[in-house]
């Protein structure tokens, strides 16, 4: 089966196609970055015009490089949620109006579903169940993944994300947007261990095993060494330095502290945060003392992208799930796809600009 993957929840459009036998066939990604420099973040209303101009391109292209038409194409994933709502409703509207004139279904996916599922895109995937740290700049979540469509919420931030986090510092360092990665450059010129920053709600996790996480405190303690300190260039390094061992002790700790609860040995870590190269040694060294296994989305699928959408759509399809009108019903007999088959679709479309992954099911 062809599935052809929509990402538009963000800052990104991100257009794929995935052969449930053959894998990932083309891809293409825009990025809005250059576009939002100049503000300092997302400007939601140029993020939806941006993807309108963008996204029946961005298909095309993905078509013709994977030699294919949209004739042969079986069904259409999109991200539904969570994300921005303009942006969500472009791909959402592409997706449903290609889906209705093709007579296939279209699939909505919930974006942290795309993200933690896209491990499965590597050479070497993960096997079901094992857990899952989703690291992105709007969510940091520990999740038991047994199946999927089987997620169990083990600890989630209970005020900023760890990408949020790495977003705000960089902007307190003067650095520009998205702060992450650069914030990451600069802490690799810094000097090791040169401030002492706190690991928030880390101290007590084995008395209490509580595995939320909490990162406004560590924010707001840059702040206050940035304000007392007025670091020069080499002491801005050490501050990100500082700060990214901060925030990547407590992702490695309370990630292993879930295997252990858990009883599970493999860890897949996923979303923008998971591209952080200090935080993938860090927790490749704890994985191999410990004897647990550490998977990791290729680079270019850590940050958002169409191919994990893709991906997800071609497993909710495979485990009989068709259709984004909720709630969503199995189809007994799934071939022939299209509307000959009588599948349950009325191609009438919401968004969900907030969504509890742990609350949805197949
Ligand atoms: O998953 P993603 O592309 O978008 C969301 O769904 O949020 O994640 C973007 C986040 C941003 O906060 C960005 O600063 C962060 O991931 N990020 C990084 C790195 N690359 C991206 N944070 C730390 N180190 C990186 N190398
Ligand atoms: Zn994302």
């Amino acid at each position: 089966m062809l599935i052809l993957g929509i990402e538009t929840s963000c800052d990104e459009t991100g257009i794929a196609l995935y052969h449930s036998e053959r894998g990932l066939l083309a891809h293409a990604l825009h990025t809005q970055i250059a576009m939002h420099q100049d503000y300092g973040g997302v400007v939601p209303e140029l993020a939806s015009r941006d993807h309108i101009r963008r996204v029946l391109p961005l298909i095309r292209q993905v078509m013709r490089e994977a030699g294919a038409e949209l004739a042969h194409v079986d069904a259409v994933a999109y991200t539904q949620g969570p994300g921005l709502a303009g942006a969500l409703l472009v791909g959402t509207s592409v997706a449903n109006a290609l889906a209705f004139t093709l007579g296939i279904p279209a699939i909505g996916i919930h974006h942290l579903e795309g993200h933690l599922l896209s491990p499965l895109l590597a050479a070497k995937p993960p096997q079901f169940p094992f857990v899952a740290l989703l690291v992105s700049g709007g969510h940091t979540q520990l999740m038991r993944v047994g199946a999927v469509g089987e997620y169990e919420l083990l600890g989630e931030t209970v005020d900023d994300a760890a990408g949020e986090a790495f977003d705000k510092t960089a902007q307190l360092l003067g650095l520009g947007y998205p702060g992450g990665p650069a914030l990451a450059q600069l802490a690799g010129q810094g000097r090791a261990n040169r401030y002492r920053l706190p690991r928030p709600m880390l101290e007590q996790m084995h008395q209490t095993g509580n595995l939320d996480f909490s990162f406004s405190g560590l924010k707001t303690a840059v702040m206050l060494l940035v304000r007392k300190e007025a670091p020069d260039a080499a002491a801005r390094a050490d501050v990100a330095e500082s700060f990214q061992e901060a925030i990547v002790d407590v992702l490695v700790a309370k990630s292993l502290y879930a295997l252990e609860q858990t009883g599970l040995t493999q860890l897949v870590v996923a979303g923008g945060v998971g591209a952080n190269r200090r935080l993938r040694e860090r927790l490749d060294r704890a994985a191999a003392e410990q004897g647990y296994f550490v998977f990791y989305p290729e680079f270019e699928f850590c940050t958002d992208n169409g191919a994990m959408i893709a991906l997800a759509g071609a497993l909710r399809l495979g485990a009989g799930v068709v259709g984004a009108a909720p709630p969503p019903r199995p189809v007994p007999n799934r071939k022939p796809i299209g509307p000959k088959a009588g599948l349950p679709q009325s191609y009438a479309f919401t968004v969900k600009p907030r969504w509890d992954l742990s609350a949805m099911s197949l």
